[in-house]
């Protein structure tokens, strides 16, 4: 250690003393602006469910989606993303539904971009949800995807989303050459203005599980090893990184949060472009859980965890805390 880092005297209680010290010494901050809301979608009118493997996070149809957004723009948080879930009969192998112009998450889109101007729309761009075998895109006749009939359907789906006038189009499904497929079909039709936020690096995880409950996307078969990412992998982060870059990618994101920090950290030290990162269901019922049981204190948990995601790097955390985190930050 050099001498100007420290000397023999120093005690660092002292600058943690007096709460004026700490708050002013404090290197990491949160906002309300940090955070971006997920919304689940489902038809019907008056609708909010709550989901079962996720305690206070709830199905909205459109109308009371419409309130939640109102009032996450009056807490100040930046946008939503939205993931419309649908009833299994209307469900076919591409997921066709997904790229329909009166979709769900089309539909929610224009009215949110109507009502809330202030927030920015985000539209998770995959297939599971809409798939009757709940994989992330078409599959061969061995049950593998087919990722050049998936592009396609991306480049549909991403065209969809840009005419109901989403802001941001967020490809969750790992396919390779996905960002591109996008950017080129957005730029051709003179959506330049949309942005493309890369689930670059997306690990193959098991704390996606609640959230497979709540979006009606888990796999009818299998699992998705063969497209997402091995958790036990820290360099293929950086080739996924590169490439998503490579192909027009305007933001990346990392996910889960909680136990990819070092990647977040990674992540963050190799690109200059904006790194977001997704704290995901299973981290959301965790905590949520341990807190129902009386083990921890929710408050306290999660902003230590927020605040450890953006300590990591993370420009901005998706999270299903956004207007808990915001309201406690007031
Ligand atoms: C869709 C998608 C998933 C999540 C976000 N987009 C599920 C998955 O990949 O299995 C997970 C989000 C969460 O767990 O909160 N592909």
């Amino acid at each position: 250690m050099t001498p100007f880092c420290s000397h023999s005297r120093h005690q660092p209680r002292r600058l943690r003393r007096h709460p004026a010290m700490r708050r002013m010494l404090r290197e990491y901050h949160l906002s309300p602006a940090d955070f971006l809301l997920p919304i689940f979608l489902v038809e019907g009118e008056g609708i909010r469910k709550e989901i079962s493997s996720m305690p206070g996070v709830f199905r909205h149809s459109i109308d009371s989606a419409l309130r939640f957004c109102g009032e996450a723009a009056a807490r100040g948080i930046s946008g939503v993303l939205l993931f419309g879930v649908v009833d299994s009969s209307r469900k076919d192998p591409r997921g066709s539904l997904s790229w329909a112009p009166e979709g769900l998450v089309q539909r929610a889109a224009r009215a949110i971009r109507e009502h809330h101007p202030e927030l920015l729309v985000i539209a998770d761009a995959c297939f599971c949800e809409y798939t009757s075998h709940g994989h992330c895109g078409v599959l061969d006749i061995h049950g593998d995807r087919d990722d050049s009939a998936t592009l396609e359907n991306l480049q549909l789906q991403a065209l969809s989303y840009a005419e109901a006038g989403v802001d941001i189009v967020a490809p969750s499904g790992m396919a390779d050459g996905m960002v591109m497929a996008i950017r080129e079909a957005l730029d051709s039709a003179r959506h330049e203005n949309v942005a493309v936020l890369s689930y670059a690096v997306k690990y193959a995880s098991a704390f996606y599980g609640p959230f497979r409950e709540a979006a009606d996307s888990t796999p009818g078969f299998g699992n998705r090893r063969g497209y997402q990412m091995d958790p036990a992998n820290r360099r293929e982060a950086f080739r996924e990184l590169q490439l998503d870059l490579e192909e027009g990618a305007d933001m990346v994101m990392v996910k889960p949060a909680a136990a990819y920090l070092d990647i977040i950290r990674d992540v963050r030290e190799r690109c200059d472009f904006p790194v977001l990162a997704y704290q995901v269901s299973g981290e959301y019922s965790m905590l949520q859980a341990a807190a129902q049981a009386g083990y921890l204190d929710l408050r306290d948990s999660v902003m230590e965890s927020l605040l450890a995601i953006r300590r990591a790097g993370a420009d901005a955390i998706i999270t299903y805390y956004a207007m808990e985190a915001a309201n406690w930050l007031d």
